[in-house]
């Protein structure tokens, strides 16, 4: 049987990441996958990380199975952060998280859970997503249909054709968005057009389902927490995926969430009994060793504000290295108006270069980028910044 399984194309992202590690060349810089890189172009583990595992090797006592939907102080922790510690929605216990093995993880558990509950929905996408987006949605057989998000032409967000498009979906469809720094375009809605399409998706009667892996990453906490606040102030219902791939620097350690928000505690348990059924048919209870690590970082007052800085930090250098990227290129004579860069959010970009000049930068330079043009800003560093202008420079 296995002799006539064909091969599968590399992935968009990851496939890319092997390429690179494959390049002998000793100035290759990996622009592709999104993890942050400090500027000496190294994933630190931050060091509220390190304090905190020192507290749990300490202090662990067992190993045994998590629950299935993972630790109950993480999900607390985690429902803090989304809807703000005095919010009335936990008050309520109108909302169930559960613990995911990663942002991946919880967008699986959705669409498993979707495809389960609501057999007719369509989940939209914006145009255009994380590769991995319709990648999931298909494995767990949910139909997708994609909404305009991007304008080329402008670098930003195209919003009268989002809301166009977004008048078009059917009763039970589920819209997903990005809750901030829109990956790949860096470019977000801001609260009123947030509030906005939290009445589009309420008058349509569809939910929204809220990828949220850059909290932080943007402005700031709370501040990158605007849109999803302003949705929570019209929609009765949502899911909420969160990843702490990047903002805990946690990535290998495989940290997540499913938050599911619903009308009361009663509903918002039932649809929990079905996660979790969910959950036991795929990898039966999440691994303990991430979960633990935020839930301690966020359980203790000095451990958080070390955090909190450590991330400030990594946060100011990205948008440090957006303004020094628009800067180099100017400084090098590169015509191309690439000032968007600067208004953009989070750790990606679409550079707006071409397949073909993308390929030149990888042949001839070692310099990875996505196909799609997006850049990963969090891999500029002071010392590869000048090579990666000379070489778009070039290919330009
Ligand atoms: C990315 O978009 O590069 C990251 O979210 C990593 C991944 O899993 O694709």
């Amino acid at each position: 049987m296995l002799e006539n399984v064909q091969p599968a194309p590399p992935d968009a992202i990851l496939g890319l990441t092997e390429a690179f590690r494959n390049d002998p060349n000793p100035e290759k810089i990996n622009l592709g996958v999104g993890v942050y890189c400090d500027e000496n172009g190294k994933t630190p583990v931050l060091g509220s990380v390190k304090q905190a595992e020192r507290r749990i090797l300490e202090t662990e006592t067992a190993k045994s199975y998590l629950p299935i939907d993972g630790n109950k102080d993480y999900a607390a922790r985690v429902q803090a952060l989304l809807f703000g510690a005095g919010s009335e929605i936990i008050a309520a216990r109108r909302a169930a998280t559960s613990q995911t093995p990663g942002g991946t993880g919880a967008l699986r558990v959705a669409a498993d859970f979707i495809h389960k509950a609501f057999p007719g929905a369509t989940v939209w996408l914006s145009q255009p997503t994380w590769p991995n987006h319709p990648q999931i949605l298909a494995a767990a057989g949910v139909p997708a249909k994609s909404y305009p998000y991007f304008d080329p032409a402008t670098n930003a967000l195209d919003f009268a054709a989002m809301k166009a498009a977004l008048q078009e979906v059917s009763a039970g469809d589920v819209v997903l968005l990005h809750g901030c720094c829109h990956n790949p375009s860096g470019v977000d809605p801001s609260p009123e057009q947030w509030s906005e399409i939290g009445r589009l998706l309420v008058e349509r009667g569809a939910i929204p389902l809220i990828d949220f892996a850059y909290q932080g990453f943007g402005l700031g906490l709370e501040e990158d927490a605007a849109g999803l606040r302003a949705l929570l102030a019209v929609c009765p219902e949502m899911l909420i995926a969160s990843s702490f791939s990047k903002n805990f620097g946690l990535y290998g350690e495989r940290v997540g969430a499913l938050t599911v928000l619903a009308q009361d505690a009663e509903a918002a348990a039932r649809v929990q009994s079905q996660i979790k059924s969910v959950i036991r048919a795929n990898y039966s209870n999440p691994p303990m060793h991430g979960a633990a690590i935020v839930a301690t970082i966020l359980g203790d007052e000095a451990l958080r504000e070390q955090w909190e800085g450590e991330l400030a930090a990594m946060r100011d250098r990205i948008n440090g290295m957006r303004r020094a990227f628009v800067e180099t290129l100017a400084a090098k004579g590169v015509s191309r108006d690439f000032s968007f860069i600067t208004r953009q959010l989070g750790m990606f970009s679409f550079s707006g270069l071409e397949k073909e000049q993308i390929e030149r930068l990888r042949r001839d330079y070692s310099i990875y980028i996505l196909g799609s043009g997006r850049i990963n800003v969090a891999g500029i560093t002071p010392s590869n910044i000048d090579r990666l202008c000379s070489a778009i420079g070039a290919v330009l």
